[in-house]
């Protein structure tokens, strides 16, 4: 296929390129996260289910990110280990002392249907995160708790809905400690840096634009830190491959160094077709901050380029966010340079209805 480059600036075109709403879904991204917050706090959960020994999340693609953050962010602050769980089956240790959050935004995702399925037999303490579908039938024929969201946006770009109504269950839970300040500040984040990636600012202040034309023509390969912001790295691939059609890849520190990095002597040619993103974070482990120095040092001489994105915020919330909204909006401007919609993930589509055939 021969591509025709776009002109970012051009916002007409953008918006032509967009009819499903992918822009206006994550400019909306700050008010999802609120209202996902006010939902949350809403459900009412049985107090036993507090007192757990591991939480797992079971869900797939852009529902199953949500349980990525969770974990992250988890990590931080609760000494209850988080497992995301994508596929039929759940590890053996799932029991009557785990929380499980069954996510599926359509609710008829049948690896999470099998999975929640399983959790039932195994007595285990179920929160159903759903627009609607199966899962919320199953779910409130079980009495088990349901969260509702709202419909009319692709699962990917309702991370807001599909993450922090389970965050907000944990906090009412005790498990971790009250998101109101956390959540103020996520949000003040993306609402300032939305002013530069939006449509209307053009390529020479908007930073999304520019990483996009880079990016053009090349593979990304995302790297980022473990247990800090990895996620974001799995989320930038999900979201160039989703949004713009086109592949990338993730690693992360410091296990590339033990790997990875060997691999970028041959071939000469396809590795100058590689763009290196490294995400950046002031709290990576300083050993970490060092191996991504001697790292770009090792491998810039190969590949087509290095880009490296700073998080801001405060909190780590916000830090995590700040990385991912750059990554949604640097997907949807390379899908906009090859003239390609974001929101149509027809190969999904098609999957789905293949195995829906029997
Ligand atoms: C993201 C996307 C997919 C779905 C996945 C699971 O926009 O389209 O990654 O999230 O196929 O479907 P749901 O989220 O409905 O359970």
């Amino acid at each position: 296929m021969t591509v025709k480059i776009q002109d970012l600036d051009d916002v007409e075109m953008l918006k032509a390129n967009d009819p499903g709403g992918m822009m206006e879904a994550l400019w909306n991204l700050p008010e999802q996260c609120e209202e996902a917050l006010a939902i949350g706090r809403r459900v009412k959960i049985p107090a036993d289910y507090g007192s757990v020994s591991n939480i797992v999340v079971t869900g797939l693609g852009g529902s199953a990110i949500g349980g990525d953050f969770l974990r992250l962010l988890a990590g931080d602050r609760t000494d209850v280990p988080v497992i995301v769980n994508r596929d039929y089956v759940l590890p053996k240790f799932v029991n009557n002392r785990t929380l499980l959050f069954a996510v599926s935004y359509s609710g008829n995702t049948e690896e999470t249907l099998s999975a929640y399925s399983q959790a039932r037999e195994k007595g285990t303490k179920i929160v159903a995160l759903t627009n609607g579908g199966k899962l919320r039938d199953m779910a409130e024929r079980d009495g088990v708790p349901v969260i509702i969201v709202p419909a009319g946006i692709s699962p990917r770009a309702a991370t807001g809905y599909l993450l922090v109504p389970a965050l907000a269950v944990l906090e009412s839970l005790g498990l971790i400690g009250d998101l109101s300040a956390e959540m103020a500040d996520m949000t003040a984040v993306l609402r300032k840096q939305r002013e530069q990636f939006k449509p209307e600012t053009g390529t020479a202040n908007n930073p999304a634009k520019q990483a996009a034309r880079r990016f053009f023509g090349k593979i990304p390969v995302i790297w980022a830190a473990a247990g800090n912001t990895e996620v974001v790295a799995t989320r930038w691939k999900g979201q160039i491959n989703e949004n713009a059609k086109a592949p990338a890849y993730w690693n992360v520190f410091p296990e590339l160094n033990h790997n990875e990095i060997v691999g970028f002597e041959v071939p000469v040619e396809m590795l100058r077709q590689l763009e290196i993103v490294i995400l950046r974070d002031e709290h990576d482990h300083p050993r970490v901050q060092k191996r991504m120095e001697i790292s770009k040092d090792i491998i810039k001489d190969t590949v087509s380029g290095v880009t490296e994105v700073w998080s801001s915020g405060g909190g780590h919330l916000s830090r995590l966010f700040s990385l991912t909204y750059m990554g949604d909006w640097v997907s949807v401007y390379l899908a906009a340079l090859s003239g390609i919609d974001p929101t149509p993930v027809k190969k999904i589509d098609y999957l789905k209805n293949k195995l829906a055939e029997g």
